[in-house]
């Protein structure tokens, strides 16, 4: 097995920013070449924070760290915790870094993440911080598309959806900074597009336009998001635009026979179940690929 090229020991995993395009392919190249069930972790333990729901997430790093020998504690919800008491989140974490060697919380708050780090001494990796980034989905999905178009260079991607809201995109769409000859096409409803705050960092690397209409033709990856219906501060202003895209077996005619079709997940009606079936969908392939990428993430920051 390869070793790792970069130094990981004891590093947070809050934003995607902080990862160069070689550090991404030092952990996509330790996931590819990762054993299941090996004990490198034994005696280690994982804090599973989890203040916001999460099936993947929270699942996937738990199966990564019990396949590496190691344990989990943790919370889904307040509920369970002394946080329904009052206690706040820096004494939670305070706590929390006596017990596990690291920490993976998600949580509603923008910034909560690297706000923990700041305060613990153990590694602190961000499962998605409000609607700012997820960087282990990020890393999860070039994962998925190095595997299945074989290069990271010289893609043309979609992001469709709600590019507002949606933390994945934002992670995503800044790790492919790191990359050639990438363009991107923004779909979405005029007013979930990306936020200033991401395109200012894709403005004069990452060629992108911005539009409402669902174009597909020519994409060699089609990455689609759900609206995200629990950010909106205003519940009209979902109702308006619920359903705006909906991917199904017509929609796919257009899709390329090599593109691919991603989605984090979960969806609800933003990719039709008659798709799952075509062979370019591959969400499925990708919550999976979740574990090893993971499994490797673990791996290298507690220096097994
Ligand atoms: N993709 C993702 O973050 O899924 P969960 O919300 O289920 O963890």
């Amino acid at each position: 097995m390869q070793r790792p090229k970069l130094d990981w020991h004891s590093r947070d995993v809050i934003s995607i920013r902080d990862f160069s395009r070689e550090r991404i392919e030092d952990l996509l190249s330790q996931a590819q070449q990762i054993r299941p069930d090996s004990e490198l972790l034994r005696g280690r333990v994982i804090a599973s924070l989890f203040f916001e729901p999460s099936t993947r997430t929270q699942l996937s790093f738990a199966t990564a760290m019990q396949r590496l020998g190691g344990q989990v504690i943790g919370f889904s919800g307040t509920e369970g915790s002394s946080l329904v008491k009052g206690e706040s989140l820096q004494d939670t974490a305070k706590v929390v870094e006596k017990y596990a060697d690291i920490i993976v919380i998600r949580h509603p708050l923008e910034g909560s993440a690297r706000w923990v780090a700041d305060t613990v001494s153990i590694p602190v990796i961000n499962a998605g911080d409000g609607a700012n980034q997820h960087p282990t989905q990020t890393l999860t999905d070039l994962f998925t598309i190095q595997k299945f178009q074989a290069r990271l260079d010289d893609l043309k991607i979609g992001l469709v959806g709600d590019l507002k809201y949606g933390r994945t995109v934002h992670s995503l769409a800044l790790s492919l900074t790191r990359f050639r000859q990438i363009t991107l096409r923004l779909i979405s409803p005029e007013n979930l597009r990306m936020p200033p705050a991401i395109t200012r960092e894709l403005d004069g690397v990452v060629p992108y336009v911005e539009t409402a209409d669902l174009d597909l033709r020519e994409l060699d990856v089609v990455y689609v998001t759900r609206i995200q219906k629990e950010r909106f501060p205003d519940i009209e202003e979902y109702e308006k635009v619920k359903g705006a895209y909906v991917i199904d077996l017509n929609a796919c005619e257009q899709l390329r026979r090599d593109a691919i079709l991603l989605h984090p997940l979960p969806r609800v009606d933003e990719i039709a179940p008659e798709v799952d079936s075509l062979p370019q969908a591959k969400y499925f392939e990708q919550s999976e690929n979740g574990v090893p990428v993971r499994m490797a993430l673990l791996q290298l920051l507690l220096g097994a």
